[in-house]
């Protein structure tokens, strides 16, 4: 999946030939998954219509402060439309809007959205060979990398005066690249690893029975799909569930028991920066698994059960410096639990689900999580969607980073 998945991102056309391409470029923005809104100067009007970019952007197109052709003209705010935004890019940027973004003269809705924006900016130059190679021209550039933008440099080629060189705008395949490799090289998790258990665990009694319990393994998925998102090499360690992962830097290792689990675990700790157990792991398995089905011959059944091992507890053992973190799952004295919890299994966090909180437990969408630290400080937090609570969790795991 791209990094640009879901991203909502603002695109600035100034009127240079190269606008033409930006029919190819929104296409391509849509379908890497990202949503998209275009400003254009009155400029880049003659080069590519309005009409083509809303469609293909499927949203209304902005180029003026207010919307004349209405009979009670509605004001354009360039302040909200730069809030939107999670990426500003300006393609093509001619000589003259590189000009305005660096002396700030705001004659435009582009100019003003581009000075109204807290985002990442990015801008295309796209002009003639001299044009480009001007001091004046590669002044502007330095100041606007100054400010923070970052330039997806030209191409060479032959150019609509009929020469030939450097100055054409980037093609949309290569912007796209060029973005992807941008923003994956700045995601907050990038290079590290991060081992996730999820789902519950089954525990043979004989070849068609098992014990085992509600857990469907969202709250794991939804971690280690962020994990993956903000660029974490993840290895999810999962119990069965109908989950799938949903991004290609995470290997599923699909397991079915507590033993399984546990040793897929070890297999991977000594290498991971992170481990995460949020499995509902079975605490104990029947002592002897029946090799046949067992027959109903008797009024009576039981089942000799003995624990297993505590996969979370093993690790807070052999850690080195992986940051650990555990749930908690309690009815009563939740916080007291919570930190015996991470005293005797060694661990940076608990997250502590209390079945008591509505809203939160197993089957669920939604989950009402308390965080707290090795040093005992208790973070309470709202009810909401897992995947949210998976972004808390990992914000954590991005602060702990930021610290050491
Ligand atoms: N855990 C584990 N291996 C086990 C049991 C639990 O790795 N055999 C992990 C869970 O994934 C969770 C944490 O330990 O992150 C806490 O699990 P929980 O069942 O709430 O607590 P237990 O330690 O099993 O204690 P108890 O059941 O007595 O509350």
């Amino acid at each position: 999946m791209s990094v640009l998945n879901g991203k909502k991102i603002l695109l600035g056309v100034s009127g240079g030939i190269a606008a033409y391409k930006t029919a190819s470029l929104v296409r391509l923005f849509i379908k890497a998954g990202a949503h998209i809104q275009v400003v254009m100067t009155p400029a880049s009007k003659d080069f590519v219509t309005p009409l083509t970019l809303s469609t293909l952007s499927k949203n209304p197109v902005h180029s003026n402060f207010f919307n004349q052709d209405d009979e009670d003209a509605v004001w354009n705010n360039h302040v909200e439309l730069a809030l939107w935004a999670d990426l500003m890019i300006i393609a093509p940027a001619t000589a003259n809007t590189l000009s305005k973004m660096a002396t700030g003269n705001c004659d435009n809705l582009l100019i003003a959205t581009y000075l109204s924006a807290k985002c990442p900016v990015y801008f295309a130059p796209a002009m003639d060979l001299d044009m480009y190679k001007h001091p004046s021209t590669l002044s502007n550039f330095v100041a606007l990398k100054q400010f923070g933008n970052v330039m997806i440099p030209a191409e060479n080629g032959e150019l609509a005066s009929g020469l030939s060189g450097e100055g054409r705008m980037a093609e949309p395949e290569n912007i796209i690249a060029f973005l992807e490799a941008d923003l994956e090289s700045k995601l907050p998790l990038k290079g590290k690893k991060i081992l996730i258990t999820a789902g519950p665990t089954y525990e043979a009694i004989d070849p068609v029975r098992f014990i085992g319990n509600h857990s469907s393994g969202k709250m794991g998925f939804d971690i280690a799909n962020q994990a993956a998102n903000l660029g974490a090499q993840v290895i999810l360690v999962s119990g069965p569930t109908h989950y799938k992962a949903k991004n290609a830097l995470i290997e599923v290792i699909d397991v079915v028991s507590a033993q399984d689990m546990y040793d897929a675990c070890h297999l991977y700790f000594n290498d991971v920066d992170v481990a995460i157990a949020a499995a509902a792991v079975a605490d104990y398995r029947p002592k002897v698994v029946a090799l046949q089905k067992i027959k109903k011959a008797s009024e009576e059944f039981s089942i000799e059960l003995e624990k297993t091992k505590d996969i979370l507890a093993s690790l807070g053992t052999i850690k080195k410096n992986q940051f650990l973190i555990g749930f908690a799952l309690e009815t009563e004295n939740e916080i007291e639990n919570a930190k015996l919890k991470i005293q005797k299994k060694n661990l940076d966090l608990i997250v502590l689900n209390s079945l008591q909180d509505e809203g939160a437990g197993f089957k669920k969408e939604t989950n009402k999580v308390t965080f707290i630290d090795r040093n005992f400080k208790i973070e309470p937090m709202e009810l909401k969607a897992k995947e949210s609570v998976a972004v808390d969790i990992l914000e954590k795991v991005i602060l702990h980073f930021s610290k050491s």
